[in-house]
């Protein structure tokens, strides 16, 4: 096996080299060979000075995760960081790129630690439903201070290498060649005396930590309600206030092995897994040619046309938004405007970056500026025959390379690619409201999509800062067919004896951010009116429908902008409040209806609005919609807040099993007649004791 780990000399600095790629991973051969190689340098009496440094990409992406519940093999990490602290010679991590989880625990034990510009730092073990278990909880705040060390911790965020120098995190930031940079200032070192700083033993004054602690459970409340990790990391540092390093230490380690075995962690190492497989399409091959995309145009700038841009422009892409009229490009240019002031107003972005931003955004009327744009993504009206006629044109004034892409969210693609001579460039890129934040791009293939365009807008996601997953045309594409199979069944619930606070709370409680009802308002009920009317013509006559939502936009309560929807909402408030006079209305349609209203509970809430999502989710994958169950988990938790540490609907399935949701499912199945009959390969999965995740 080749060596992951290699060693030269430099006159009188020992060089280690990390050499697993793509991002150093550090597995249990990356451990061996660090060890090794760091004591072959303390053992060498020619070598005075030891740099670590990354061979690739970068410094270490941290622990290999797919290690995680296989058999351990020594060393551990911990060892390994101790090796180099306790080493009698200066050790210096020298990092580029992404030095991260246990990688940056290793720097952490290093006694300096030197960057170059590339240099990205932090602890996402978060986002894996894990605290830093390696030391990080330990040494950070000691190096760097209680509260800069919890924001790193808790956030898994990574920081740049100039705020990692105003920590204190790196010593320099090295210009030009950086292991010559860090030789050069392990040589110097030495040549100064300097001493070996061993982060462990820096104190950390108690009284300025006082009440951080606290301060910080209150602020993570209500985004962490649930979660284990976030509390677990608060209690790690704080045990670095309050007890001996070997104790604090050992503490972390208990915590980090409760974390690693929990659920929550599974789930969240699913998702980091489901996230990367779904830039892998099968049947198109990662070297399939990709274009390149230096410019891009936008057409329509409404609600989702101006978010779109605004991803173009962040990524430092130069877009032309083209609207029909004057006067809505002003109106649509002028809340990106705001957008971007609001950003710089909570210190999110700076002025500068601001300025830059929009600098690249340019406005027009005028098909002819976007004619040599590389990819144009349509977001007008979700109308049909105007889509057609605007793909007619943009088919005769664009370059004939131009991919075009549409954001319908339920228009057949195929039928739009029709329209033009280039069905091969036409495909869907299906963004989330609002769009300039939500991660998900549901990107649809038509028939004839060309393997170039997919490759190149599943590509294109990820340049923009967007996760994208790639599915089949049909009705709502994944995210929406099942989304509405769940919002149905919750109005149902109204009509049987529910009220909206109440499912809402059940969903809130399982972690989504928000339940149906107080999403609906969010998005605004009117959205939906329109799309119900417009099908009511061919809904069959005997499928269940609810007419409570109509009832409600009727009174003109359009959701938050009309301060009333499924809630109340004080002047300025976007606080749902129960409301008498929809409890009034649901249990009257209720009456019209023939129900006698019960009492209905959390779990059958649960269950009614969760298990139709997850049977629908398996119909979508018997139809070969999304590629793999874990491809919906992704879209689910991109772009619905489906919550990440349940993994998505399928990953959570699986954990509750095929067979116990077949069973309830063909109860209901029973009792509500056909909308809610299991999809065979539900049954095929109760019956053969597999889960989706082994398809
Ligand atoms: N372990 C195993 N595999 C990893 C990995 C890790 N820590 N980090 C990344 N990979 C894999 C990915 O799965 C992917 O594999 P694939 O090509 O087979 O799909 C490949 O490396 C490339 O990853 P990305 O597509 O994400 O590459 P990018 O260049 O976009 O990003 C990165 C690189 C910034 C390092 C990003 O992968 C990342 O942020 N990784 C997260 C790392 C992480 O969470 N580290 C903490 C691990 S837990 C830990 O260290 C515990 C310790 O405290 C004891
Ligand atoms: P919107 O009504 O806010 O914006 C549409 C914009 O298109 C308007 O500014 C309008 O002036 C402009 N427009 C109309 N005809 C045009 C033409 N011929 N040429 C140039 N511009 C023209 O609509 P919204 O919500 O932004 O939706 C746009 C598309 O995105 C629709 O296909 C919709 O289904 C889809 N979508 C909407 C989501 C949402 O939450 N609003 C979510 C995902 C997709």
């Amino acid at each position: 096996m080749a060596e992951l780990v290699d060693y030269e000399k430099r006159g009188t600095v020992g060089v280690v080299f990390l050499d697993n790629p793509p991002v150093n991973a550090m597995g249990a051969a990356v451990r061996q060979g660090v060890v090794k190689c760091l004591t072959q340098a303390c053992d060498d009496p020619d070598i005075q000075a030891v740099v670590l440094v990354g061979r690739g990409r970068c410094f270490s992406g941290g622990a290999d995760i797919r290690e995680f519940g296989k058999p351990f093999e020594s060393p551990h990490l911990r060892e390994v960081i101790d090796t180099a602290e306790n080493s009698p010679k200066p050790v210096v991590a020298a990092i580029h790129g992404t030095a991260v989880g246990g990688g940056l625990e290793l720097a952490l034990g290093c006694h300096y630690r030197v960057g170059d510009k590339s240099a990205r730092l932090g602890l996402p073990e978060i986002k894996l439903g894990l605290l830093p278990g390696a030391g990080g909880t330990q040494r950070l705040p000691r190096l760097i201070g209680v509260e800069p060390a919890l924001g790193i911790v808790l956030s898994g965020e990574y920081m740049p290498a100039d705020k990692a120098l105003a920590l204190g995190l790196l010593d320099e930031v090295a210009e030009g060649g950086l292991a010559e940079g860090a030789v050069t200032f392990a040589e110097r070192l030495v040549s100064e005396g300097r001493p070996l700083r061993k982060t462990r033993e820096l104190t950390i004054d108690p009284e300025g930590a006082a009440g951080i602690f606290e301060k910080t459970r209150k602020s993570i409340a209500r985004k962490a309600r649930g979660l284990i990790a976030p509390y677990r990391c608060i209690e790690s540092v704080e045990n670095a206030v309050a007890l001996p390093y070997d104790e604090g230490m050992a503490k972390e380690r208990e915590y980090f092995l409760e974390c690693l075995e929990s659920e929550q962690s599974k789930g969240q190492r699913h998702a980091f897994f489901a996230e990367r497989q779904a830039t892998k399409i099968p049947d198109v091959p990662a070297d399939t040619p990709v274009q390149p995309i230096e410019t891009a145009a936008v057409l329509g700038c409404g609600t989702m046309g101006g978010g779109i841009a605004m991803n173009f422009a962040n990524a430092g892409i130069p877009v032309t938004v083209l609207e029909a009229e004057a006067e809505a490009l002003d109106k649509g240019l002028a809340i990106i405007a705001k957008n971007y002031t609001g950003s710089v107003s909570r210190g999110r972005i700076t002025q500068e970056q601001m300025d830059r931003r929009l600098a690249l955004i340019t406005g027009t009327t005028d098909y002819a500026d976007i004619a040599e744009a590389d990819i144009v993504i349509e977001a007008v009206f979700e109308d049909m025959d105007l889509k057609k006629r605007v793909y007619a044109t943009l088919d005769e004034t664009c370059k004939p390379a131009a991919i075009l892409a549409t954001n319908t969210s339920t228009l057949d693609v195929d039928e739009i690619a029709a329209a033009t001579k280039r069905p091969g460039k036409v495909i869907g890129t299906h963004f989330f409201s609002p769009a300039n934040v939500m991660k998900l791009m549901e990107n649809v293939r038509g028939a004839k999509t060309s393997d170039e365009t997919i490759a190149t807008v599943m590509k294109l996601s990820k340049t923009i800062g967007k996760v994208g997953v790639l599915v089949g045309v049909c009705d709502g594409f994944v995210g929406n067919r099942m989304l509405y199979a769940y919002t149905r069944q919750a109005a149902f619930l109204l009509e049987e004896g529910a009220l909206p606070h109440q499912v809402d709370k059940v969903i809130y409680d399982f972690g989504f951010p928000m339940g149906p009802f107080a999403m609906g308002d969010l998005a605004g009920l009117d959205v939906g009116w329109r799309i119900r009317q417009r099908r009511a013509k061919t809904r069959p006559k005997d499928e269940r429908y609810s007419p409570i939502a109509d009832r409600i936009c009727e009174r003109g309560r359009f959701g938050q902008k009309t301060n009333a929807g499924w809630y109340r909402y004080e002047e300025g408030s976007r606080t749902p409040q129960p409301d008498p006079e929809i409890e009034e209305l649901i249990v009257q349609v209720s009456g019209e209806l023939g129900f006698e209203r019960r009492e209905i509970s959390e779990q059958e809430i649960l269950e009614r609005c969760m298990y139709p999502l997850i049977n629908e989710g398996a119909k979508i994958l018997e139809e070969g919609i999304a590629i793999r169950a874990s491809d919906v988990d992704v879209v689910w938790i991109y772009g619905y807040g489906f919550p990440v540490h349940r993994g998505g609907p399928m990953f959570y399935a699986d954990r509750v099993g095929a067979k116990a949701i077949h069973e309830t499912m063909s109860r209901l199945h029973d009792q509500h007649g056909e909308m809610l009959r299991p999809a065979p390969l539900l049954a095929d999965l109760a019956k053969s004791g597999k889960g989706f995740g082994d398809l």
